[in-house]
């Protein structure tokens, strides 16, 4: 067994190899004996690949323990706007276990579990996430459960916190990401608390944002903050395809 956790970044290292491969390819036509108008386009053709790969390796870097932290440092920022101090917790995309494991040593009283569907196209799993748990003391209180964000195998309002990050976006088995996230607030509890990381801000995610807002806000109420307002971000980083348009919606279910 390992001994220490494995934590990815958010950043797929398939995806980045498959452009770092499509790059290479075009690169490597650059050299060959055709003619001098083509070996140009090739070298014109990998250059918006190549920033893509620079793009995806700056990001892993900056969201890794080995580089800038910026996943830690986002998890804390959840952390800090969740209220609760025992009780029963729930997070919606868990990935590697991350977050959730976070929260578990935060509140040494609680129980939590964490959902994913884990497909095939991430590079986490329920057993790495057991593993983590294990390694990290705390999986006594930890349940890890395969199950889509838009089908919560959960009765009503069975929990006293919810969170979740950057997942809303990515669950592909609904088309509307409002009705996921009233699928979340289904299994709270009336008075209990939520904290959602995602990217709220892009309208062709999730909406116009104030409509969203009053979509939502009929058994909530929600506080909206930017995540640049709340954390230091490297500048590459606000780029509209990372973090640009996360937000953080925290807040407490009134019935
Ligand atoms: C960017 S990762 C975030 C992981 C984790 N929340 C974190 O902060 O480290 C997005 C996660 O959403 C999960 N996901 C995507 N679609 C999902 C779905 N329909 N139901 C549950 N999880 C899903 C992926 O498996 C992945 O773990």
């Amino acid at each position: 067994m390992r001994t220490k956790p494995t934590y990815q970044t958010w950043i797929r290292v398939n995806k980045l190899l498959i452009f770092l491969g499509i790059s290479l390819l075009f690169l490597m036509i650059t050299f060959f004996p055709i003619s001098i108008y083509l070996r140009i386009l090739s070298g014109m053709l990998a250059l918006p690949f190549l920033y893509i790969v620079f793009i995806l390796s700056y990001s892993i870097f900056q969201f890794a323990g080995f580089g800038g932290n910026y996943q830690s440092k986002i998890h804390d920022v959840i952390v800090s706007r969740m209220d609760v101090e025992s009780g029963k917790i729930l997070d919606i995309g868990t990935g590697s276990g991350s977050l959730i494991i976070k929260i578990a040593k935060r509140f040494p009283h609680s129980s939590l579990i964490g959902i994913d569907y884990w497909g095939e196209n991430w590079e986490y799993s329920k057993a790495q996430c057991e593993e983590n748990a294990e390694i990290e003391g705390v999986s006594d209180r930890i349940q890890f459960l395969k199950a889509s964000a838009s089908k919560l195998p959960f009765r009503d309002a069975e929990f006293d916190v919810v969170v979740s990050c950057l997942t809303f976006h990515e669950v592909k088995d609904s088309r509307n990401k409002t009705d996921v996230i009233r699928e979340a607030f289904r299994v709270l509890k009336p008075g209990g608390t939520f904290v959602f990381m995602d990217l709220f801000l892009d309208e062709a995610m999730f909406g116009e944002r104030t409509e969203l807002v009053a979509d939502l806000t009929d058994t909530v109420e929600l506080k909206q903050e930017k995540l640049t307002d709340v954390l230091n971000l490297p500048k590459l980083l606000l780029n509209k395809k990372v973090l640009g348009n996360a937000m953080v919606f925290h807040g407490k279910k009134t019935k």
